[in-house]
């Protein structure tokens, strides 16, 4: 009688490899971490990327014949990010500059209002805190219309 353990190869037993499970968590895992870094990411990109700059010495103007009905037409005017909109043939401009902690609003023409970016504070159509932390309105921005062009008043932005 042989007592010496058998090692060879027929000898050894597969443990079962579970290999779905282990492809399921290794996909939860990835995907957890790629929405966790988008969710961090998004607001800190969002604040970065200012709409469109010309300088802190350009001067808005704006053809009217440029402004679509329900759409913000960003711009800038002396350092200021100015969006335009035209609602109802009435045009407002703000200060885009959102009053909680200064991140750049977004005008969404789909609920016809201002989204904040970084604390999803939200706006109304006349710059209204309606939503989030922000609970000072947008700043309304003066303006003139001369010969067809819309013209910021001055260097704040003020009448
Ligand atoms: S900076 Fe806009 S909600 Fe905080």
């Amino acid at each position: 009688m042989n007592d010496t353990p058998d090692n060879s190869d027929a000898a050894k037993v597969e443990r079962p490899v579970n290999s779905g499970r282990r492809r399921f968590c290794q996909v939860a895992i990835g995907g957890t971490a790629v929405v966790s870094g988008a969710t961090v990411a998004y607001p800190i990109v969002a604040f970065l990327r200012l709409p469109k700059s010309l300088g802190p010495m350009a001067m808005m103007e704006v053809p009217v014949e440029e402004l679509s009905e329900g759409y913000g037409y960003w711009g800038e005017h002396m350092g200021k990010q100015i969006v335009v909109v035209k609602l109802n043939d009435e045009i407002r401009a703000f200060d885009g500059t959102c009053t909680h902690l200064g991140c750049m609003v977004r005008w969404d023409s789909t609920s016809g209002g201002f989204q904040c970016p970084c604390h999803d504070a939200k706006f109304d159509d006349l710059g209204n805190p309606i939503a989030g932390p922000a609970n000072t309105p947008l700043r309304r921005v003066e303006f003139v219309v001369e010969e067809g062009v819309l013209k910021i008043r001055d260097a704040a932005g003020r009448a």
